[in-house]
This record gives structure tokens, sequence and C-alpha cells, in this order.
């Protein structure tokens, strides 16, 4: 195969800004926040008039705070790390320590910010990111908002990026959406999910609708059914804590797989604008109706693994002995489900969902499984003998597109076998390290929304889930641990596919186990 490197598009830099990071001592912010700046910084796409200002109760001065930073990322970055790069934006980075629940501390904020703003013509442009707990999410805000640090004019602007989780169920959202409305227009809040700054999400709407090939085939005539997997290898690692009071359905759903799954059944957006685009993602979630309690029982499945073996060897203890996590634990850590959509598109075609923890493989993929030839005329060539054809979207690792389709195998008979033609991002536009932040961060500071989350996609997509949840809390399981780890999850999962007549796609591990 020859390949051919496309060169990467050269982008203008971002416009001038502060970015204030309240959570600038944790996880979040050492891991993908910094890294996704020292990228952005690397590509030259951060303008001159650009500072970061980590806000946090760790005791330290501007320069303790580099040295916080650069030990942490230089860890996470390893070869790439490169310090011509970060002495370029260390210069630009800042430390305000404080409590982030005292009102006082905004007023010491406001001061700082008007120094930075002068020393570095940032033109008194403003982008909040709370890498935070999400109880804190409200209080900033409003906090923010008591010493006007949101108010907008027409010379600046004042955007806040907000993490996940976006609330806990359909009512703390529409709570939280509330709180955050009573300071900020809703242009002016950017939720985010990193999921989306993943660039083979992004070519789902490029694959789709600027290759005239594909449309016509992208409707309930030709498409079978879709599967999307969200598969993860890993357990509940630091955060049983947190994880415990989520659980799979909570923690993956409504937000990872239902954006897979907008951008995957929307119709055509007018442009890509992130109104039109953001108009049909909600349209898609509008058309999926939530299922009645009967529906949750025959359509949703749910897991929790017990000890087992991974596909490299290792014996993994049970969920219910993580750090963290209670003994007794009812919480799913796979979650499966099928949906249907009311609407032109896809009416009748099935989207069949799964999600997990300590399943054979770290994958996300988005599996398109087109109907059969009607007729097959090849002698001794059953229909059913014939695998069905699949467009296979690879989000994670090697990020891809595989096409899989029926060819004569050479000889003199006529057999068909299955191959395989499979496109590999790296191959062509190699392969350039990335946070999934980077994106983002970049398309928030100039005021691009298209990739975060409207207030009402994210009620829509709680409102998918709400249903579910309140039949799994009234009925607690009583199966689990109901899978091993290292196995492809509950055996309901695989019967949620075999009682109408189809198959989870096989999905390659390091050694092949059932997936049922
Ligand atoms: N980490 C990830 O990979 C990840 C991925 C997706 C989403 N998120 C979301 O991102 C947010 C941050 O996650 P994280 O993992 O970075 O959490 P984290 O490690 O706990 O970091 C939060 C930071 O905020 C500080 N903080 C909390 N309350 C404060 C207060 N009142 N005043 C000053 N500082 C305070 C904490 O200090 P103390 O440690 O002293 O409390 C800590 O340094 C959460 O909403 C999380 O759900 C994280």
């Amino acid at each position: 195969m020859t390949l051919i490197q496309v060169p990467k598009e050269k982008a203008p830099q971002a416009h001038p800004n502060v970015m204030i990071i309240f959570g600038a001592g944790g996880d979040l912010t050492s891991r993908k926040l910094i890294p996704a700046l020292f990228h952005l910084c690397k590509d030259h796409l951060l303008p001159d008039s650009f500072a970061v200002l980590g806000v946090d109760r760790l005791e330290l001065d501007d320069n303790g705070f580099r040295e916080h930073l650069v030990e942490q990322i230089r860890d996470h970055l390893g070869e790439t790390f490169d310090g011509e790069v970060w002495n370029r934006l260390a210069q630009r980075t800042h430390y305000l320590q404080g409590n982030i629940d005292d009102p006082a501390m905004y007023l010491r904020l406001c001061e700082r910010l008007t120094r930075i703003d002068a020393e570095r013509s940032t033109e008194g442009n403003y982008l909040f990111y709370m890498a935070v707990p999400p109880r804190l999410f409200g209080g900033i805000t409003s906090n923010l908002g008591a010493v006007g640090l949101t108010t907008e004019t027409e010379d600046d602007w004042r955007r806040v990026i907000i993490e996940k989780p976006f609330g806990t169920d359909l009512e703390s959202a529409i709570a939280l959406n509330r709180t955050l409305h009573e300071t900020l227009n809703e242009g002016q809040i950017y939720r985010i999910d990193h999921y989306l700054g993943k660039e083979s999400v992004q070519n789902i709407m490029v694959f789709r609708f600027a290759n005239g090939f594909i449309e016509p085939l992208w409707n309930r005539h030709h498409i079978d059914h879709v599967q999307i997997t969200v598969a993860e290898s890993v357990g509940v690692e630091h955060r049983g804590g947190y994880y415990d009071t989520a659980g799979a359905l909570r923690d993956m759903i409504p937000n990872h797989l239902l954006v897979l799954l907008g951008f995957l059944a929307m119709e055509p957006p007018n442009s890509f604008e992130s109104q039109a685009v953001r108009e049909e993602v909600n349209k898609v979630l509008d058309a999926i109706q939530p299922m009645t309690p009967e529906q949750v029982l025959t359509h949703a499945v749910r897991g929790q693994y017990g000890e087992g073996i991974m596909p490299n060897g290792d014996k993994v203890p049970a969920y219910r002995t993580s750090p963290g996590v209670d003994p007794a634990s009812r919480t799913e850590t796979y979650a499966a489900m099928k949906l249907s959509m009311d609407n032109w598109r896809w009416a009748g075609v099935p989207f069949y969902l799964r999600t997990g923890k300590r399943l054979p493989a770290q994958y996300t993929e988005v599996a398109i499984q087109f109907k059969r030839a009607p007729f097959v005329m090849f002698k001794d060539t059953e229909v059913e003998a014939i695998a069905p054809d699949h467009l296979v979207l690879r989000i994670q690792p090697n990020e891809g597109i595989q096409m899989s389709f029926g060819a004569k195998i050479p000889g003199p008979s006529m057999r068909v076998g299955t191959v395989n033609m499979d496109f590999n991002y790296a191959d062509y536009f190699g392969n350039e390290p990335a946070t999934g932040y980077e994106t983002l961060i970049y398309d928030c500071m100039n005021g691009d929304a298209t990739l975060f989350k409207h207030a009402d996609t994210v009620e829509k997509g709680w409102e998918i889930v709400q249903s579910i949840m309140d039949v799994w809390s009234a009925l607690p399981p009583r199966d689990f641990p109901n899978y091993a780890a290292g196995t492809w999850g509950p055996k309901a999962a695989g019967d949620l596919l075999k009682n109408d007549g189809r198959l989870w796609r096989r999905i390659a591990t390091p050694e092949a186990t059932n997936q049922g």
C-alpha cells in the first residue's frame, strides 16, 4: 500500500485570553489540561497574549506551581516532553492559592486577573475551567457572578467549561442547568465531553457528509442494525468511591455513548455551525423513546464483574474488593441496551449499546451491519454462509475505518469469503500525541461550541436513561457478580442480541474470548 502523508492544516492562533483553572492541583489538570495546553503551545496555537492561572488550596506560589506541574507532565508526556515548549508555557503560568468556597477569594481573583491582563494584553477575555468536583460548579459560578467576572461586554468574553458528570440523574441535571443559568447565558456555558475531542468522533460527520456514496446507504433500507461498544479493560482503580455511587450506566451512557449515537444518526445539518449541529443531535435524542418498565426488563442488561483472568494472564480481583467500594455493592460495572428511534430514517433499526469494565480489551468502536444481499446466485453458496457486510468506525485505539465484505476465494469453484479494507489514521496523518482536550480548549477560546453539549442535550440524555435507572433501583440485582473479569459481560447481554437473531461483533483481543 502506498501511504500518502497528508500535511496537517495550519490553524490560526486562538484569541487572547486567560484560562483560569479551578482545581489546578488535581488529577485532571496535570494529566489532561496542562498536557493539552503544552500540545497547543507546541503547535503555536496559543497566542502571545495568553496566560494560565491555576486556583487551588495547595500552598504554592507561581514558581512552586510551575515546578509542581513540570514534574507531573514530564511523567505524562514521556519522550514527547520538550523543555523549550514547556518554558514558553511556564512563563505564562501563574497561581492563586485560596479556598474556592470562600467568596472573599474571588475579590483577590479579580485583582490578580486585572494585573495579568495588563502584563499579558489578554484583553479581559476569561475562560474559567471547572476542574473540581461537580458539587462546586454552582458555587463557583455564583461567586464569579457576584464579583462581575461573568459579565461580558462588547469587547471581551467570559466563558465557563463545565466538566462531567453533569448531574447524576435528570432532576439534578435540570437543577444544575437552572443554577448556571442564574448567572450565565447558555452561550457562555461549554459542557465538555472529551469524547467529542477525539478526531475519530469528529470524523464520523466528515465521513458521512463529505462522501456522497455513504449517505444513500445510511438508513433503514440498507442498515440492519448498529452496535456501539465502549469497552474498558481497567477496573475502577483509584476512583472506587466515586464509581460505586455512579455505575456504568450513569458514568458512560448519557455522555459518551449517546454522543456517538447522536453524530452517527443525525440528519445532515444545514452547516457545521454549532447551533445547526446541536439541533440535529437533539432531534436524534428526541426520537429515542424512553423505555417502559416492561421494556427495561427485556431491553437493558446490567452486570458486575467478579474475579477473573485477563487476556494477558493477570488474575484480577472482583469489583467488590476494590478500594472505596462497598463489599456488598450492587453497582453495575456493565450496561447494555437496545434502543430504537422513532423517525423516518431509523424506524425498525435497533441500536445496541454496551459498555463495561474489566472486559478483555480497551476498545471503542461503532459497527454498522448492513442488510444481507436479498438473493445470492452463486452456486453452493448459501446466503446464510456469507457473513453480513460491516462498516466499523474505530474510535480507539488505532483510530480508523474498516469495511468488511464478501470476495471470491481464489480457485476453480465459486466460493465467497469475508475480506477487510482497513484505513488507519496514523498511516495518513501521523501519530500526533494528544489528550483529546486540545481541540475542545482551542474551540472554546475561539467561541466555537459545536463540540460542547447544550443544556437540552444533557437533559435529553438523562431522560433516556432515567427510566432504566428507576427500574434498576426499584429491583436490586440478585445475581451480582454475574460476569468474570476478562470476559465480554453477563450472559444476558449475549441473549439481548441472540433473541433478535444477532450476535455482538467479535472484537479482537490478545486472546480470543467468548463474546456470547
Ligand atoms: N481526572 C480525570 O481524568 C477526569 C476525567 C473526566 C472528568 N473529570 C472531572 O474533572 C473534575 C476534576 O477531577 P479531578 O480528578 O482532577 O479531581 P481532583 O484530583 O480531586 O482535583 C480537584 C482539585 O480541586 C481542589 N479543591 C477541591 N475543593 C477545593 C476548594 N474548596 N478550594 C480549593 N481547592 C479545592 C482539590 O484539592 P484537595 O485535593 O485538597 O481536595 C484538588 O486539587 C471532576 O468534576 C471530575 O469528575 C476528571
